[in-house]
C-alpha cells in the first residue's frame, strides 16, 4: 500500500510508535478539553456577588450545585400564622399564673408560640422538656432548668429583633427565631466555651497555640480568639480586635498592637469568613485590611454583629451560668455555654438562606406590650 522505498526504509529503522502516539493522543485531549471549557465554560457553574468596585476581583464565588443543595434545615422550619385578638380578649397574663415575658398575648397567641418553640428547641422531647409536670397539667412550676433559661431567651431574641433591627434585617425581613440557633434541638450547633491554653507543654503565649483545633480551623493560630474578643476585658472594655495602624508600626510607637494580637485577628477573621461561607473580601478590600474607607457594606453589618454577639453575651447568657446543670457547663473552666456568628449563620451569608423566619412571629418582634397584629388585620377585614 505505501511505496517501496518507505517499506524498506521502515523495515531498516523500526520504531515503536505506541510511546509517541499515546503522548500526542494525550496532548490533543488537553488541547480539545480546554477548547470546549473555554468555548462553552465549565461544567459545574458558578455564581458571584461582586462585593467591591468594578475591576478589583471582590467578589464572592459558589458553586451553583452548592447553592442549589442549600441548607438542609430550612426546609423543616415550623411557622403558622397568628390569631389575630379580639376586642377585650383575655390575656395570658391574667389566665396563667406564672407568666413573666408573655403576658400580653391572648391565649391562643400563646398556645400558638409554646407549641412553636416545642418544634424548634424541642420537638422530640416536647413539653415535658420544659414543664415536668405537662401530663398532669401543671405548666406553672419553674422546676426545670430549660424552663427557666427559655424564659430567658425569650427575652434574648426580643432585644436581638428590636433592637438589633440593623443587622438582622440589614438586607432584608429576616429577623431570628429560636429556630435560627436551635434548628430543632435543645443545643444549638457551634455552640463556644473559653479554652484558655491548648498547648500544656508551652508556657506564656505559645500555650494558646501551635495546635490543630476546630476553634482555631485547625491552623496554628491561636485557640482563645472567641473569648479574647467577644467577652468583656478585665477593664470593662473590649480588647481592639486590630492588626496596626501604620503610623505607630513605622515609629513603634508604644500601644502598637503586638504581632500576636495580629495572629488572634487573623484567627477570629478565619472564623468570621467560615462562619458565613464567605472569603476576605466579602468585608475587606484585601489590599488594605486596615483602611475603613475601602471596606465594603458587609463589614458594617459585620461590626455591629460583633457588638451585638458582645451584649448578647454579657447580658443574657453568661447570667445562665448558675441556672444550667454541670453537664451543659465547659469542660475546662466550667463556663456557660456561648454563641456568636455561627451558631446564628451555620455557613450561609444570611442564617436559613435569607428566609424570613419572624414573618408571623410577632410576639418576638416587641420588648413591652401587646405585639403588632396590624398585618394580619387587614388581611382579615379584607
Ligand atoms: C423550650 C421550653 C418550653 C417548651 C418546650 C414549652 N414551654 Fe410552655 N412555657 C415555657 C416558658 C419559658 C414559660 C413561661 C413564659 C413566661 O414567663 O412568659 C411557659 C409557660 C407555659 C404556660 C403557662 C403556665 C402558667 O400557669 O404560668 C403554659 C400553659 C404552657 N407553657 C404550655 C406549654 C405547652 C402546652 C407546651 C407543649 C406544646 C409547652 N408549654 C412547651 C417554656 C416552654
Ligand atoms: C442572632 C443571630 C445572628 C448572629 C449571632 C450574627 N448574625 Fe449576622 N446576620 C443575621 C441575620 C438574620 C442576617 C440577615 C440580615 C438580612 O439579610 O436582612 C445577618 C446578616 C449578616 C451580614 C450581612 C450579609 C449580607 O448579605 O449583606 C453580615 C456581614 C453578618 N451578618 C456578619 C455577622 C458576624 C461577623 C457575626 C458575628 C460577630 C454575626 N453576623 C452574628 C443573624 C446573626
Ligand atoms: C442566638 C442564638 C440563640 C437563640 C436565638 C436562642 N437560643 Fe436557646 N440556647 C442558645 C445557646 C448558645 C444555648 C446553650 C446550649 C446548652 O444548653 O448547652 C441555648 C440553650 C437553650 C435551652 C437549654 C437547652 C438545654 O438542654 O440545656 C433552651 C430550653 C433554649 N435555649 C430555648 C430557647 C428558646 C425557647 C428560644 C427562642 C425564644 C431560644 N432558645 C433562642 C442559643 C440561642
Ligand atoms: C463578615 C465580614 C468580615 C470578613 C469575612 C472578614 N473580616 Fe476582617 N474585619 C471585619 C471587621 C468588622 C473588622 C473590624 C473589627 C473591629 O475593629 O471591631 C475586621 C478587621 C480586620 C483586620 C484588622 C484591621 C486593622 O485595623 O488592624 C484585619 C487584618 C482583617 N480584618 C483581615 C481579614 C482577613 C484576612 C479575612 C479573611 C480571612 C477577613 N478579615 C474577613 C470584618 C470581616
Amino acid at each position: 500500500m505505501f511505496p517501496k522505498w518507505f517499506d524498506k526504509w521502515n523495515d531498516d529503522n523500526p520504531t515503536n510508535i505506541f510511546g509517541p502516539a499515546i503522548a500526542v493522543g494525550a496532548l490533543g485531549g488537553a488541547i480539545f478539553v480546554a477548547a470546549m471549557i473555554v468555548a462553552w465554560g465549565q461544567p459545574y457553574a458558578t455564581a458571584a456577588q461582586q462585593t467591591g468596585p468594578r475591576g478589583t476581583g471582590m467578589h464572592v464565588q459558589e458553586f451553583v450545585s452548592d447553592l442549589e443543595a442549600g441548607d438542609p434545615t430550612v426546609i423543616d422550619y415550623y411557622t403558622d400564622e397568628p390569631f389575630v385578638p379580639e376586642e377585650g380578649e383575655e390575656l395570658a397574663g391574667d389566665i396563667y399564673e406564672n407568666v413573666q415575658v408573655l403576658g400580653d398575648l391572648t391565649d391562643a397567641n400563646f398556645n400558638r408560640l409554646m407549641g412553636a418553640i416545642t418544634q424548634w428547641v424541642a420537638p422530640e422531647e416536647g413539653c415535658t422538656y420544659c414543664h415536668a409536670g405537662a401530663a398532669d397539667g401543671n405548666y406553672a412550676d419553674d422546676d426545670l432548668y430549660t424552663k427557666v433559661v427559655a424564659r430567658n431567651m425569650l427575652l434574648m431574641t426580643r432585644n436581638i429583633n428590636v433592637n438589633w433591627d440593623a443587622h438582622v434585617n440589614a438586607n432584608y425581613e429576616v429577623g431570628v427565631t429560636c429556630y435560627t440557633c436551635h434548628r430543632g434541638q435543645p443545643v444549638p450547633n457551634n455552640v463556644w466555651f473559653r479554652v484558655g491554653q491548648v498547648n500544656s507543654n508551652a508556657e506564656g503565649w505559645p500555650a494558646i497555640q501551635n495546635r490543630a483545633t476546630m476553634t482555631s480551623n485547625f491552623t496554628s493560630l491561636p485557640s482563645d480568639y472567641l473569648e479574647h474578643y467577644l467577652l468583656e476585658a478585665e477593664d470593662g472594655g473590649y480588647n481592639q480586635i486590630a492588626v496596626h495602624d501604620l503610623e505607630s508600626r513605622v515609629q513603634q510607637q508604644p500601644g502598637d498592637p503586638l504581632i500576636q494580637q495580629t495572629e488572634r485577628t487573623y484567627a477570629f477573621m478565619n472564623y468570621f469568613s467560615n462562619s458565613l461561607g464567605v472569603n476576605c473580601v466579602f468585608c475587606h478590600n484585601s489590599r488594605a485590611f486596615y483602611d475603613g474607607a475601602q471596606n465594603t457594606p458587609q463589614w458594617g453589618t459585620a461590626s455591629l454583629g460583633i457588638i451585638m454577639v458582645q451584649e448578647m453575651i454579657s447580658e443574657y447568657l453568661l447570667p445562665l451560668e448558675d441556672v444550667y446543670p454541670e453537664n451543659r457547663l465547659g469542660p475546662v473552666f466550667g463556663d456557660a455555654p456561648l454563641a456568636a456568628c455561627r451558631t446564628c449563620h451555620q455557613g450561609y451569608q444570611q442564617p436559613m438562606q435569607g428566609l424570613n423566619v419572624i414573618a408571623n412571629w410577632p410576639e418576638l418582634n416587641v420588648i413591652d406590650g401587646p405585639p403588632d397584629y396590624s398585618a394580619w388585620e387587614e388581611a382579615a377585614s379584607e
